[in-house]
């Protein structure tokens, strides 16, 4: 079989298509790295063209193929503790404030394959205050791709990812595998619990899923347009409570983006 080469209007057609559905811009820098994710599909349904295989995303009946190729177009890099600055901000300004007897709603808007809302997760079990009448918390942690949140939802993720947690929190939140699982390790149930995962597009109406004292949006709307960050930043402000803090990553700023976000220290802002 012949090696397919991705055309410039092929190109053309996909870019279109994940602005439109995502609001993900595709550079055309990004053309070979297009090519090189989607090939595989073209193997696996034995297609000559990418024209055909947009043909076959097109096709209503193949909506599993959509999402497949959702998949492999967006990017997931993530770690845990990324950005340390903000858990430390949250452990020292914001979680001994937390008012007791209300639940702490945290939304992660972008979690990829989970590290990120598991590194919040285990900076509020350790620092909300406790006891009997303390502060009650859960995440909601949403990404446009399934395959991420499969991984996210499983918990489970090989040692090198641990390089990044803090060991009293590696100790305390993560069970080490043996046996044919060594090498590897899980978050704790008692942790996974607090923290549920959908499907989410922020560039389409967002489900109702209550409001929220602080949103995570990092390091996402890099692949966005101002048109889009705007469009995306204004149909989640409903969902952040008056007083609510909002976090993107050092790396992105909401300057010109929208009038109800007041910024407090760099890349962390306050709703007005
Ligand atoms: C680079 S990762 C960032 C993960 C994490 N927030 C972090 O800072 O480590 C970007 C994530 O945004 C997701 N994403 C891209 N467009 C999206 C959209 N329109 N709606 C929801 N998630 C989206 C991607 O699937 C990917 O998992």
């Amino acid at each position: 079989m012949q090696i397919a080469v991705l055309k410039d209007s092929e190109f053309q057609q996909f870019q279109t298509w994940l602005h439109h559905t995502a609001g993900i811009n595709l550079s055309p820098a990004k053309k070979a790295l297009v090519a090189g994710r989607l090939s595989k599909r073209l193997k696996h349904h034995n297609l000559n063209s990418y024209g055909d295989y947009f043909r076959l995303i097109s096709d209503k009946a193949e909506a599993a193929e959509l999402q497949v190729a959702l998949d492999l177009l967006t990017t997931n890099e993530t770690h845990f503790f990324r950005e340390p600055k903000h858990f430390d901000f949250l452990r020292q300004h914001v979680l001994p404030k937390a008012l007791p007897g209300k639940t702490f709603r945290v939304w992660c808007a972008a979690s990829s394959s989970g590290e990120e809302p598991y590194s919040i997760a285990m900076t509020l079990a350790e620092g909300l205050p406790g006891g009997s009448l303390g502060t009650s918390w859960e995440i909601v942690a949403s990404d446009i791709s399934t395959r991420v949140l499969e991984k996210a939802r499983s918990a489970h993720y090989t040692m090198a990812r641990a390089n990044s947690i803090p060991k009293p929190l590696l100790a305390k939140y993560c069970l080490k595998g043996i046996g044919a699982q060594e090498g590897t390790f899980v978050i704790t149930p008692g942790l996974c619990s607090r923290v549920q995962f959908m499907q989410i597009n922020l560039n389409a109406a967002l489900p109702k899923i209550g409001e929220f004292d602080m949103i995570f949006l990092r390091n996402v709307m890099i692949y966005f347009d101002m048109d889009t960050k705007r469009q995306v930043v204004a149909r989640m402000m409903p969902l952040l409570k008056p007083e609510g803090l909002f976090f993107v990553s050092h790396s992105e700023s909401l300057n010109g983006i929208t009038d109800s976000l007041k910024l407090i220290t760099p890349s962390i802002y306050r709703k007005i």
